[in-house]
């Protein structure tokens, strides 16, 4: 049993080594952006298709922020390491819709970030308002328990 122990201890550092090597990124789950921005991701099917909730913390409308749904797409991780995703927030108290458009990466010290660009289309009135109701910027996301740490 004691020489079983440097053994056991070899095996269980490679296996802790291979985990980390192989680490993916994994939309699922709770992240703050650089806005401060809350949003959670249910899991992601097998298809990719995704699901969840997003609490913005600044907003273009005066009217009370709710949370509001996401409806969302990710690439399969087994296609790339790094996948791409899109997803919609259907805003709750505002007739605003916003697309976000990202890929997740795992950075140099193995945190997963998101890195994503999004278009804000607000309703415009009639046509000629057209050209002021799609406002566009870029947002970093990182999981909440990494952000807290
Ligand atoms: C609205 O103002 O019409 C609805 C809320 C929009 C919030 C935007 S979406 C892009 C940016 N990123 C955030 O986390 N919040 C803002």
């Amino acid at each position: 049993m004691v020489q079983a122990t440097p053994l056991l201890l070899v095996l269980f550092l490679a296996l802790g080594a291979h985990s980390l090597a192989v680490k993916k990124c994994s939309l699922t789950g709770q992240w703050r952006n650089d806005l401060g921005s809350n949003m959670t991701i249910l899991e992601v099917k097998e298809n990719g298709d995704f699901t969840g909730k997003y609490l913005t913390a600044v907003s273009a409308s005066p009217l009370k922020i709710k949370e509001s749904p996401i409806l969302g797409s990710q690439r399969t991780t087994n296609e790339k390491k790094d996948p791409t995703f899109g997803f919609t927030v259907h805003w709750n108290f505002t007739d605003s819709i916003t697309v976000f458009t990202g890929q997740c990466f795992v950075d140099e010290h193995g945190k997963e970030v998101l890195k994503t660009m999004w278009l804000l289309r607000s309703h415009a009135e009639q046509p000629i308002d057209d050209w002021k109701a799609t406002l566009v910027g870029y947002n970093t996301f990182w999981r909440l328990q990494e952000f807290m740490d």
